[in-house]
């Protein structure tokens, strides 16, 4: 073969490896308002960026008449791009090959840019589409899912890894995601579940559609398994550029900073956000827009657990880590939800030395049986022990309650925070006065003549003492009492100073987060 044949032979095979599974494939995604696995890619990476390995690789099953069926790349498009000019590694599926299912071959391929993608330091995106383990293939297909999970693994905490999820994913397809950073899915479009409809209504008798069993709405809001949604492929695509622009290429490195000049940073629309009423609602999103760089907020896990909001931002340019009780929901206080969901994000934000701001606004732990049974005690030990390890710098500031074991939990001084700050407003204390009140003087305000009126004396008497930053001040657990409206300015001199921090665990193996 001459080089001119070779020539044609490579530009024949690339233009039907384009096609993938032909015709079927285009008309059936784009028949669900899908776009194809090499549409996703040219979208979501810079142009003329991408580099495609291993497009001619083909399955090499015979069992089941796949002798007679092979589709160039088998299913999966593999590669490295850039996003916004940085480095990523990326494999994109194509559900109208076997279902986007995973053979040896595809997991070869996925594998084989996971390595490079480890070695190059740089992030790894998956656009999922996937039935799982290739049904034909038998216990190969499990083993080349075992290869990705045990390298997802390896990954995890050295390059972030995103996933997104373009359609129906079932078995394998969601236990790779699950181990990886944050999860994306396409609202009407994706699924997760372990096991289909059909299986459950086998096994269980239920009856349910693949939205109510593993939608994106359920994963976002019930189960907490997707960190975001977006309402289209191209939206969510729009997300993870997004979501890269805050982070850095690996564990080694630091997030990029965005040019920002220093001129008035006061904030006067801070001071009138917390009510005078300590038992009146209001929304932290208003604090944590008052106080960042602006529109530079980008909310992780937005409905689900909404007691507690986190998510990346801007401070002076910088990004950081926020995580914050949110008042207008569930007053605040910290379950098992909210616990699992705010530690997690610590834990990203630590392994990647993005800096936290804790907003702190919490009555305490929720009581009650449902939360004693669903293991508050496991669950809220995750969100002291997520903090408790963390070495990134971590600033804290109570901007009213701080009650009980969430003040301990909440970023503070004596579990490592750097700087604690405290408005005029915070009340540092075991619990509200009331609640206070009613224990300690139980005694004399059953014996009083009057006992609603001692336990109004009583509880003001408690209040008094505790309901101010003060008494935590005196002692050095918060650094300073500063104005909402100078808050910001604080923060940016608090995070610049330290921005060279070193902080270093005791040598271990691994510790033992109680999960
Ligand atoms: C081979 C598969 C496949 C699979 C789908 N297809 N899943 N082929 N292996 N795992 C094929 C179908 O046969 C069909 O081929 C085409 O893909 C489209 O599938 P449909 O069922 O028509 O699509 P849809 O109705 O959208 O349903 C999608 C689905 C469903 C929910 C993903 O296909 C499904 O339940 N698939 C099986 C899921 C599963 O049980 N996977 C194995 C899990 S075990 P034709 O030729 O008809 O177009 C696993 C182990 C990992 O993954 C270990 C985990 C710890």
């Amino acid at each position: 073969m001459n080089k001119q044949e070779r020539r044609d032979k490579l530009t024949r095979k690339r233009s039907e490896s384009l096609l993938g599974g032909g015709e079927k494939r285009i008309e059936s995604q784009h028949g669900k308002g899908k776009l194809t696995a090499r549409e996703r890619l040219a979208y979501f990476l810079d142009k003329n960026s991408f580099e495609e390995v291993g497009a001619f690789v083909k399955h090499r099953s015979t069992d089941f008449g796949l002798d007679k069926q092979h589709y160039l790349g088998d299913g999966v498009v593999t590669g490295y791009g850039t996003v916004n000019g940085r480095l990523v590694f990326v494999f994109s599926q194509d559900f109208t090959v076997f279902g986007g299912s995973l053979s040896e071959t595809h997991a070869e391929k996925i594998c084989k840019i996971m390595d490079l993608a480890m070695k190059n330091g740089a992030p790894l995106i998956g656009l999922n589409d996937s039935g799982g383990a290739r049904i034909q293939e038998g216990v190969v297909s499990l083993g080349g899912y075992a290869d990705i999970f045990y390298r997802n693994t390896r990954a995890s905490g050295v390059i972030p890894q995103i996933s997104a999820i373009m359609g129906p994913c079932a078995g394998g397809a969601v236990y790779s995601p699950a181990i990886t950073d944050f999860i994306m899915m396409v609202e009407d479009t994706s699924y997760m579940f372990v096991t289909g409809p059909n299986v459950v209504k086998t096994v269980t008798n239920e009856e349910v559609t693949s939205e109510e069993l593993g939608g994106a709405s359920v994963h976002s809001t019930k189960s907490g398994v997707a960190h975001f949604t977006a309402a289209n492929e191209v939206a969510l695509m729009d997300n993870i550029k997004k979501l890269l622009s805050y982070i850095p290429q690996n564990c080694e490195e630091r997030a990029p900073i965005s040019d920002y000049v220093l001129t008035d940073e006061s904030r006067p629309v801070l001071s009138d956000i917390v009510p005078e009423n300590p038992n009146q609602p209001y929304d932290m999103r208003e604090v944590i827009h008052g106080l960042i760089d602006a529109d530079s907020f980008f909310e992780v896990h937005k409905d689900f657990a909404e007691n507690i909001v986190v998510g990346f931002a801007r401070m002076g340019g910088r990004s950081i880590g926020i995580v914050a009780n949110q008042p207008a929901f569930l007053a605040g206080v910290l379950d098992v939800k909210s616990s699992q969901k705010a530690g997690r994000f610590v834990r990203f934000c630590d392994a990647y030395n993005i800096p936290l701001l804790v907003l702190e606004d919490v009555p305490g732990f929720l009581p009650g049986t449902d939360q004693e049974w669903n293991a508050i005690i496991t669950n809220g030990a995750k969100l002291l022990y997520a903090f408790s390890e963390a070495t990134v710098p971590r600033v804290t500031v109570i901007t009213r309650k701080a009650y009980g074991g969430a003040y301990d939990v909440m970023n503070s001084k004596h579990i490592g925070a750097d700087m604690n700050f405290a408005w005029p407003s915070a009340e540092i204390a075991v619990m509200g006065a009331k609640g206070a009140a009613e224990i300690i003087f139980r005694r004399e305000i059953a014996s009083s003549d009057d006992p609603v009126q001692a336990l109004t004396e009583k509880e003001q008497e408690y209040a008094g003492i505790f309901a101010n930053p003060y008494r935590a001040a005196e002692r050095g657990f918060v650094d300073e009492v500063i104005m909402p409206e100078e808050t910001r300015i604080k923060l940016i001199k608090a995070f610049k100073m330290l921005e060279n921090k070193v902080d270093t665990l005791p040598k271990k193996k691994h510790g033992n987060i109680p999960l």
